[in-house]
């Protein structure tokens, strides 16, 4: 496909009169429309959250749980967090804080733990007990969820958390269906699934779909499910959920009550060995991504964006990507979605997050990993 110059660009927007949004992914060779302030690097970043006075806590996927101030880039340690199970896409992963953190000062971080049979994720809540000299400890920690079976092999964990704004704090986690392919359509496991909880992991008094079955099933949302690394509401309540597909599936969908979301018996894309898989139109059954890729971007962190600050951006969702290196901001229009923009940056894109000014925080992948800030040009 020919790539349009810029020149050429602001040609066609000059006869046009107007510039559509190009319907192909905007160049990284273009400038970005931010300016980038990096904070500091940390060893293999997985995920970060603001604490409310603006420091932010970061996961280093071996199990180090990091406190930085971003205005004195000072790095400090937070101990107790369990051993984690590192290797392949497994370890320390996600950290939430408890809507009411600023009463209860409990945090809820996501983890490869080691197990019978192999490797499984879980979810964990501790209180945070900070010092003066920028470091601080988890106390009372408690396991309050587990995948339910440990599975040999280091891919597909998901375990994002979110917690949603109701009165009871509902806590969301997506479970990834490690690799198994079948588990994500069974109800006697909760792999492959979008998950609803009580902030002590118990099962909500209303709302479940499954409730009245018990057991695992009753903490099922949505299910169908293959690696969801990214979940958030947008401003009407509505889940919207990231997952990487097969090869040429990833997907954005938006989660309903209730809903299969048809993996492994439908996708977009392609085994990696080449086998076909259905795809969504062949069983209207399983509801379809509301947008895919192929080739594939690699999402790994998901927001809505919330803010005001990137004018015209409020309402979008922003993916950090993996191998397409960089932001890719979707419009919703009503109940559906498409790519808008694609803003290369060269590096692998982790986690995304947005902080309280509307500014826009990224975290890079692997090794040196930055935290950046992201605010517009
Ligand atoms: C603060 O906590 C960190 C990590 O636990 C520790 O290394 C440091 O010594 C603590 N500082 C003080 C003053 O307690
Ligand atoms: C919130 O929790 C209370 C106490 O468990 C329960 O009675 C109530 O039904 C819950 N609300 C919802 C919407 O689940």
């Amino acid at each position: 496909m020919m790539q349009l110059g810029l020149s050429t660009l602001s040609t066609l927007a000059f006869v046009a009169g107007v510039l559509a949004v190009p319907s192909q992914p905007l160049s990284s060779r273009q400038q970005t429309p931010f300016t980038t302030t990096a904070i500091t690097t940390f060893d293999e970043p997985w995920a970060f959250a603001f604490l409310p006075d603006n420091r932010i806590l970061v996961t280093e996927k071996r199990g180090q749980l990091r406190l930085v101030d971003p205005t004195t880039k000072a790095k400090g340690t937070i101990t107790g967090v369990p051993s984690v199970r590192y290797g392949g896409q497994g370890g320390f992963g996600d950290v939430a804080l408890h809507p009411k953190f600023a009463e209860n000062n409990l945090i809820y971080i996501s983890y490869a733990e080691a197990g019978n049979g192999g490797a499984g994720a879980a979810v964990a809540r501790a209180k945070l007990v900070l010092n003066t000299s920028g470091g601080g400890s988890l106390q009372n920690l408690q396991v309050i969820w587990r995948q339910s079976q440990k599975i040999n092999g280091d891919g597909h964990f998901g375990h994002r958390l979110l917690f949603g704004s109701d009165a009871n704090s509902t806590l969301w986690i997506s479970s990834g269906e490690r690799q198994q392919f079948d588990p994500a359509q069974s109800m006697t496991t909760n792999l492959g699934k979008i998950l609803r909880l009580n902030d002590d992991g118990s099962i909500p008094a209303e709302g479940n779909p499954f409730a009245d079955r018990g057991g695992v099933t009753a903490q099922v949302w949505a299910l169908g499910i293959r690696n969801p690394l990214g979940i958030d509401f947008d401003e009407q309540g509505r889940l919207w959920e990231i997952e990487m597909g097969p090869m040429g599936g990833d997907e954005i969908n938006l989660i309903e009550k209730g809903a299969n979301y048809g993996w492994p018996v439908v996708s977009q894309g392609n085994h990696y060995d080449g086998r076909q898989i259905p795809k969504h139109n062949t069983r209207p059954e399983f509801v379809a991504p509301k947008a895919f890729w192929n080739p594939v971007i690699s999402p790994a962190g998901l927001i809505i964006y919330k803010g005001n600050l990137f004018s015209g951006w409020k309402g979008n969702a922003i993916i950090s990507a993996l191998g397409a290196q960089g932001l890719v901001r979707v419009e919703m229009n009503g109940n559906t979605a498409r790519e808008a923009q694609r803003i290369g940056m060269g590096r692998r894109i982790r986690g995304i997050r947005q902080s309280a000014d509307g500014a826009i925080w990224v975290i890079e992948d692997g090794a040196g990993g930055r935290l950046l800030k992201l605010t517009p040009r």
